[in-house]
C-alpha cells in the first residue's frame, strides 16, 4: 500500500471507531480488528516514516481524527503495556511503578524480584546508583520494594540530561533506543532480560528464572 493509500486506510479506521457505529458492529469490528493489528502495526511504523510534505496530503479534520485516534489507542495500549510485570512471583509484593523517560526489566528467582531501573538514552537518573544496579521484593523483605527513592514503589527517576554518569553502564538504553523500541524488537529485549539475567548470575543470583519482564514508563 502506497504511504498516502496506508493513511486513507488508517483514516477509515478511524472513521469505522466513529461512535455513530451502533455498539455490537463495534464489537465485531474490533474481535476482526485483533487479527488486524498486526498488519495495522506494520502500516503505522510504515506512516511514521511520511514526510512532512506527504502528511500534509491530508486535511485538517483528517489530521485531528488520526490524533484523536492515535491517541486514545496509545492510551489503551499503554496501560495494557504496563501490565506487564504483573504476573511475577511473589504476588505480595507491590506492583512497580514504573518512571517515565525509562523502563523497568525483572526477574523472579527463587521466590525474590529483582527489578533494574533503566533510564532511556538523553537520559539519567537523579541519584547516584552506579553500584545500585537493581532494587529487590521478596517475603524476607517483608513484601516491600528496597529503593533510593522515596516513592514507595518507584524504584528510580530519570531526568533529561546529555550526560549519563550515575548509573552502571547497562542501566541505560543503547543509543537510538529507548524502552518501548528495544521492548518492540523480540531480540533486543530478550538481549537487555539476558544481561540482566548474567549480572544477577555475576552476583551469584542464579538458578532458574521463574518469569522475566520489561515495562515502559
Ligand atoms: C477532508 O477529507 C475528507 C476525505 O477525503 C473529506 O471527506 C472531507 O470533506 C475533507 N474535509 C475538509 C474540511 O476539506
Amino acid at each position: 500500500m502506497s504511504i498516502p493509500g496506508t493513511l486513507i486506510y488508517l483514516f477509515s479506521l478511524a472513521v469505522l471507531s466513529s461512535s455513530a457505529v451502533q455498539d455490537e458492529t463495534l464489537a465485531a469490528v474490533c474481535t476482526s480488528h485483533i487479527q488486524l493489528f498486526g498488519s495495522l502495526s506494520a502500516q503505522l511504523q510504515e506512516a511514521t516514516q511520511c514526510t512532512e510534505a506527504q502528511l500534509s496530503q491530508l486535511n485538517m479534520t483528517q489530521t485531528a481524527a488520526m490524533l484523536h485516534s492515535l491517541r486514545t489507542l496509545t492510551n489503551a495500549l499503554h496501560k495494557h503495556q504496563l501490565t506487564a510485570c504483573q504476573g511475577a512471583e511473589p504476588s505480595a509484593c507491590p506492583q512497580v511503578e514504573v518512571h517515565t523517560n525509562g523502563g523497568v526489566v525483572c526477574a523472579t528467582i527463587k521466590d525474590v524480584i529483582y527489578c533494574k531501573p533503566m533510564c532511556n538514552n538523553g537520559y539519567d537518573f537523579n541519584f547516584l546508583r552506579r553500584r545500585r544496579l537493581y532494587e529487590v521484593c521478596s517475603g524476607a523483605k517483608n513484601h516491600k520494594w528496597t529503593t533510593s527513592y522515596i516513592g514507595g514503589n518507584k524504584l528510580a527517576v530519570c531526568h533529561e540530561s546529555s550526560v549519563q554518569i550515575s548509573g552502571a553502564e547497562t542501566s541505560y538504553f543503547p543509543e537510538g533506543l529507548d524502552c518501548m523500541k528495544t521492548k518492540s524488537i523480540g531480540n533486543l529485549r530478550e538481549m537487555i532480560i539476558n544481561k540482566f539475567l548474567d549480572e544477577l548470575k555475576a552476583e551469584s543470583i542464579d538458578g532458574e528464572p521463574e518469569y522475566t519482564c520489561l515495562v515502559c514508563g
